[in-house]
């Protein structure tokens, strides 16, 4: 009888660029007040990545420190996934260049675009090759610099997002341990809610396509707001019926930090107490595919690791797409 395997957490870690951009800051930039931003998204600050930073930079900095903890050599990596919509380049992929500035002999690489879901979407791809015992060591990361897709001209969406990284080490083990479940969705009807046009096949750089800002993020907040709630509750639920957790058996709710009001909008749907809601986005705003590995990491160094177990991490994002997965240490 062949062997069931889990996906055990062995090691994490994060990285956000040293610039902190507050919202007195983003005051003097565009038509917008620190007590709308904080009474409307809960976000107080952000980081910014500086021009010789790229979406590698980071990942390769939140690798290293989750490799570090993991106490593994390079060599043992298996696969190294990169969930972004910000990589350095459409190709090669980010992974790829991780890889290089690791110095990971061959191995598997690949990106994910699943926008803010798209860590969720990493580790359940991590997890299934780990499952089936393809694979015995993977490598997660969650990177975005969306300042650099960011309209800084757009009140509606610039005082949203920042900058960061977060990975993982998964490795195979046969104790019920690590990642428990995941689960991923989307419905791509509703991708125009959510999008950044140009710079793909369909709008490719031109000064037509410059002129007409299709190199920036676009999003219609309100409708988008709208299915998020919906949507957090559903991959929430979902995972718990797939584990069979309880919701009062819950440790930590890690939802995507792209709203507080939507972060209290799902908790409520838990009957979650606040204690049991991971928030950052004060410090961090929304880092999309980052926010969730960020998040992990912060909690199992921040000593609050034990009573958070396990964790459910809820996201959703551009596609639209959402998910969740449930880890227990
Ligand atoms: N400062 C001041 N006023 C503003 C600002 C701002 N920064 N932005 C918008 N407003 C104004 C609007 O112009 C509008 O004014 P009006 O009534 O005179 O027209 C008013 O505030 C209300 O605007 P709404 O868009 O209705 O505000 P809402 O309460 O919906 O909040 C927000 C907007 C924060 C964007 C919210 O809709 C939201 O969080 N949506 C979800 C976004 C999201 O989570 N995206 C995640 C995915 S990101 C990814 O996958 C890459």
């Amino acid at each position: 009888m062949s062997n069931q395997y889990y996906a055990e957490m062995i090691g994490t870690g994060h990285a956000v660029p040293p610039r902190i951009l507050t919202n007195q800051d983003l005051e003097k930039i565009v038509d917008t007040s620190d007590e709308w931003i904080v009474t409307r998204t809960g976000i107080r600050e952000r980081h910014i990545a500086d021009k010789n930073t790229f979406a590698s930079t980071l990942g390769t900095e939140a690798a290293k420190k989750a490799i570090e903890e993991a106490d593994i050599r390079v060599d043992e990596i298996d696969l190294i996934v990169v969930a972004t919509v910000t990589p350095d380049m459409p190709f090669p992929s980010t992974a790829a260049i991780i890889q290089k500035k690791l110095n990971v002999p061959k191995t598997a690489v690949m990106d994910i675009s699943a926008g803010c879901t798209g860590y969720i979407y990493a580790l359940s791809i991590a997890e299934s090759y780990i499952k089936t015992g393809a694979f015995k060591t993977a490598l997660v990361i969650g990177v975005e610099l969306l300042s650099r897709v960011t309209d800084w001209s757009d009140r509606s969406t610039c005082v949203l997002f920042g900058d960061g990284s977060g990975a993982a080490v998964l490795r195979a083990t046969t104790e019920r341990k690590g990642v428990l479940g995941t689960y991923i969705n989307g419905d791509g009807r509703l991708g125009d809610l959510l999008k950044m046009p140009g710079g793909g096949s369909m709008n490719p750089a031109s000064e037509e396509s410059i002129a007409n800002r299709l190199h920036y993020l676009k999003m219609s907040g309100n409708e988008v707001f709208k299915f998020a709630v919906n949507m957090m509750g559903e991959a929430s639920e979902k995972i718990l019926e797939k584990t069979g957790i309880r919701k009062e058996e819950i440790g930590m709710l890690v939802p995507h930090q792209a709203n507080v009001r939507i972060i209290n909008a799902t908790a409520k749907k838990l009957n979650l107490p606040p204690e049991k809601v991971y928030i950052n986005i004060h410090r961090f705003g929304n880092t999309s595919s980052a926010s969730i590995p960020i998040a992990v990491d912060e909690i199992r160094k921040n000593g609050k690791f034990e009573n958070a177990n396990p964790m459910i991490l809820v996201a959703f994002g551009a596609g639209f797409t959402w998910g969740s997965a449930a880890i227990s240490w």
